[in-house]
């Protein structure tokens, strides 16, 4: 694959990793199973624990202190945050908040919206192909006074529709909570357009990208979000969840952390009682990757076009692996695909599938007696998969790819498949 890139001259001659070189990167791949439950959690490349233990090993203590030891420790946090908000691409717009997963710190914002009770704003919006992690947050805020208002999903079109929302949305609209890529359609939403008709009716965006980060660079200034999620340990990371907010939007919410630390603390007043130190290590990993990956100097400051470009690599990677099992889906008589049928760029490699009459769980068992790691079930969202008319304990069967996935993989779900279905 030759990736070359005009737009500056630094990055005038991007590398083309090939799939092997990519592999050797992730120890775990030697493992036994084929790994296809990636939007579950991605695997992390050696430097990522590398990173980590090396923290551990020579650099595990407490931040904030003037001694060289402690000093150091406070740059590796502070360097993790400018990194994430470069994955966010975020600079100048905003700033990037960690925590321990993208639930705790949803739950942490409605939490933080929901301090005074509701004022004239009182009603929230939240999608119901949302993961449950941007509903249940918003849900539980209905005994605190709110209004919440499920935005329904159409279940032919793979979508929420927007002339839905439009009925919905109004001057007392405080939130509104919806996916970028829903992880059971696999689909990429209009965010841009959806977060503009927020904001014409003056309400906050909350967008998930957690489906959405592994695969294609994340831009929240494209987007034109307020607020942004997404979860490091499916980016190739440690397990932790990082948070985009703008500065208007900081502005306006306390954080939980103590009373002492200043309202304007960003990212310190939503991060209780600190960071994972050694996680932040581990991300800074993901930088010394993404810049192996396109040839760039890992040893250089991380800048956007290199994170921006490796994504894209990645991109490209994944694409033929989901037109390959999304056209054996289609020649199929006795499978459905569960979200959008075109292996386009309106999708993304996380592929769900039925077999009516035949329960996902006991495919999806034979699958994994095969060495396929792929699941079954409801994968958190739970009342998408209801709106489906599925039940939800045996939901869908989900592969998902990441772009250190083979097609020989691929081929061995596919032959496996075959196998099961007859
Ligand atoms: C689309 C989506 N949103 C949110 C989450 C929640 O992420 P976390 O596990 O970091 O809380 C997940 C986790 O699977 C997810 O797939």
């Amino acid at each position: 694959m030759a990736v070359t890139d005009a737009t500056t001259s630094r990055h005038a001659a991007f590398v083309a990793r090939d799939v092997p070189a990519i592999r050797s990167r992730f120890p775990a791949l030697r493992g036994p199973d084929v790994l296809l439950d990636n939007a579950g959690g991605s695997q992390v490349p050696d430097i990522v624990a590398d990173r980590i233990r090396d923290y551990m090993l020579t650099n595990y203590v407490q931040l904030g202190a003037a001694y060289a030891t402690s000093k150091k420790c406070g740059e590796t946090v502070a360097a993790a945050h400018r990194l994430i908000e470069l994955f966010f691409n975020c600079q100048g717009a905003g700033a990037a908040v960690l925590g321990a997963s993208s639930s705790a710190l949803l739950n942490n914002l409605a939490n933080a919206y929901a301090a005074d009770g509701p004022g004239k704003r009182n009603e929230i919006i939240v999608s119901e192909a949302n993961h449950e992690s941007n509903i249940g947050p918003w849900k539980r805020l209905e005994r605190r006074g709110f209004r919440v208002h499920l935005w329904r999903v159409d279940p032919a079109r793979h979508t929420t529709p927007l002339d839905a929302l439009d009925e919905m949305l109004s001057d007392r609209t405080l939130v509104v909570a919806f996916p970028h890529v829903t992880n059971i359609f696999g689909g990429v939403e209009d965010v841009a357009t959806i977060c503009a008709r927020v904001r014409d009716a003056g309400a906050r965006s909350v967008v998930d990208s957690v489906a959405y980060a592994p695969h294609r660079p994340l831009d929240v200034q494209a987007i034109g979000c307020d607020w942004c999620v997404y979860s490091t340990y499916k980016v190739f990371g440690p397990h932790m969840g990082a948070l985009f907010g703008t500065h208007e939007a900081f502005a306006e919410v306390e954080g939980p952390n103590h009373a002492f630390v200043p309202k304007t603390d960003v990212p310190r007043k939503f991060e209780l009682g600190g960071v994972n130190h050694e996680g932040c290590a581990g991300l800074l990993g993901l930088w010394d990757y993404a810049a192996w990956l396109v040839g760039a100097d890992a040893s250089a400051a991380p800048d956007r076009e290199t994170l921006r470009h490796a994504f894209e690599v990645m991109d490209q990677l994944e694409r033929p692996l989901q037109e390959r099992l999304i056209g054996w889906i289609g020649s199929q008589n006795d499978v459905r695909i569960v979200g959008p049928a075109t292996a386009g760029p309106e999708r993304l490699p996380t592929i769900s599938m039925v077999a009516p009459g035949r329960s996902s769980k006991g495919i999806a068992e034979s699958l994994n007696a095969s060495g396929l790691g792929v699941r079954h079930g409801h994968f958190y969202s739970r009342r998408l998969v209801e709106a489906l008319g599925l039940v939800p304990e045996d939901g869908v069967i989900r592969a998902s790819f990441a772009h250190y996935n083979t097609m020989e993989e691929v081929d061995r779900l596919i032959e496996a498949l075959e196998r099961v279905m007859n």
